[in-house]
């Protein structure tokens, strides 16, 4: 027996994850998947689910696919949790990505302002989650995908006291697909090291020979596909200050390494034809129009218009390694143990990590220099922070930390922008 429950299964991602698990079903064979929701995702759990079930049926394989709205009842002897759920739905998102700009301010939906609003709702609901896990499913492990990725799998492992969870994302995977390509290079005859945090790691990369070759990357990147998400608005990273790092930041760090032309950026989509988040509600709409087609069987190319593509290689390797103790290397969010000395050994990181029944266990990555030690430090504090500020509610600290994060310039209209997030999203806000 091996059940799957994924909690958001209305997402329109979940046909990525079937795909997975199908291409993954002779060393991970899965026999029940269970598709968690709550009645506002009714209705698209319901479509998604038959379009699952369809994807299974025109497979060689006989699994079951359920939906539920009773979490709890669907928890029951889980092997695997997997979450990629989003509490206020894109209405929500629309809201922290546009608020910020109403005032000339980054919304950002992972690590910016916007992010830090989505954490404040999330992690109330996950914790709740790891205490259903606790009582009905105690030797599950969790998946989590669910943004901000990184502040998420904090929460779990330092207020929810549970330690077999991994977090997740796709950025890593697709710069592992794509950069060997730009040095003419396979994945498999690189060495990736990663370091630093969800949405904000760099990485090295060397050859079979030990070789450093992150210098030819960083010349190539210019002027090939680098594999950064859809999402993110491709103004080039400064050479110099790469050449200079020696290391490949992460996509989303243009939003901090070129925060004026990203700010520039989303406010002229602000102002014509709509935030990310907008655009996302379009693409879902006719996703969601193909899954109703009861002749679909396989997960459709539009899928590829969203950010998260090739989301479920990451969360179906993971799975498999854990479940077959294969010690595959991943990058994932864990616990940091001393692999960045930059940071606290018992904080979460995203880093390169073995992968076996014990779980993750991070590989070494040593000091960084002074700019990239002081980028992280402080990101990672307001992390901490906002951690802190949505299980304890406390709005000093939100202030506090909103005011930290650099996309922010501090004061009055800073404030203003909080409080009119706090009101806008009250409902999913219960801890203030
Ligand atoms: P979405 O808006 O479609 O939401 C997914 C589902 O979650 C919806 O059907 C919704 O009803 C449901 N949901 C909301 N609150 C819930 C709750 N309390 N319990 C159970 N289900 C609930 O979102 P999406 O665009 O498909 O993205 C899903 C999530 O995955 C988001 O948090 C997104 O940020 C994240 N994501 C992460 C990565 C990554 O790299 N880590 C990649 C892609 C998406
Ligand atoms: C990337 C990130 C995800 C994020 C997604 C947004 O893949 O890794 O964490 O959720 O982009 O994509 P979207 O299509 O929703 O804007
Ligand atoms: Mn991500």
């Amino acid at each position: 027996k091996l059940k799957i429950v994924t909690i958001g299964g209305g997402s329109s991602y979940t046909p990525e994850l079937m795909e997975g698990m199908i291409k993954r079903y002779a060393a991970f064979p899965v026999t029940e998947i269970c598709l968690v929701d709550i009645p506002d995702g009714a209705e698209k759990l319901a479509i998604v689910g038959k379009m699952a079930q369809r994807m299974w049926d025109s497979s060689p394989y006989d699994v079951k696919v359920t939906t539920t709205l009773d979490r709890r009842a669907a928890l029951k002897d889980a092997d695997f949790v997997t979450t990629q759920f989003r509490v206020g739905l894109l209405e929500a998102r629309i809201k922290d990505e546009r608020i910020p700009l109403s005032y000339g301010i980054m919304g950002q939906e992972t690590n910016g302002p916007g992010g830090l609003f989505k954490a404040l709702r999330t992690i109330p609901v996950i914790l709740d989650i790891v205490q259903d896990m606790k009582d009905v499913c105690p030797n599950a492990w969790l998946i989590n995908f669910t943004n901000p990725s990184g502040m998420v799998t904090e929460a779990i492992i330092r207020y929810g006291h549970w330690d077999k969870v991994i977090g997740l994302c796709n950025v890593p995977v697709n710069a592992m697909m794509k950069e060997p390509k730009l040095i003419d290079k396979t994945t498999g005859e690189l060495i990736f090291e990663f370091a630093g945090l969800n949405h904000f790691h760099w990485h090295r990369v060397s050859d079979a020979h030990g070789h450093d070759v992150t210098p030819d990357i960083i010349e190539a990147m210019y002027h090939k596909d680098d594999g950064i998400p859809k999402n993110i608005h491709k103004v080039p990273f400064i050479k110099e200050q790469l050449l200079d790092m020696n290391l490949i930041p992460c996509g989303y760090h243009r939003y901090y390494y070129r925060a004026e032309e990203m700010l520039a950026h989303s406010i002229e989509e602000y102002n014509t034809i709509g935030t990310r988040a907008q655009q996302v509600k379009q693409i879902e709409h006719e996703l969601f129009e193909l899954y109703k087609d009861p002749n679909l069987d396989h997960k459709p190319e539009q899928l590829s218009k969203r950010g998260g593509a090739y989301y479920s290689d990451a969360a179906c390797e993971a799975m498999m390694s854990i479940y077959s103790n294969k010690n595959t290397c991943m990058v994932v969010s864990t616990v940091n143990r001393g692999a960045v000395p930059d940071l606290p050994a018992d904080c979460v990181v995203e880093v390169s990590a073995n992968l076996s029944g014990k779980g993750a266990l991070p590989l070494a990555f040593g000091h960084l220099e002074a700019p990239e030690a002081g980028w992280l430090q402080l990101m990672k504090n307001m992390e901490l922070g906002i951690c802190k500020a949505a299980v304890t509610g406390n709005y000093g600290l939100l202030l506090n930390t909103v005011f930290m994060n650099p996309l922010v310039a501090s004061g009055a209209t800073a404030k203003q922008v909080v409080d009119e997030l706090l009101l806008a999203h009250a409902k999913y806000l219960p801890q203030f």
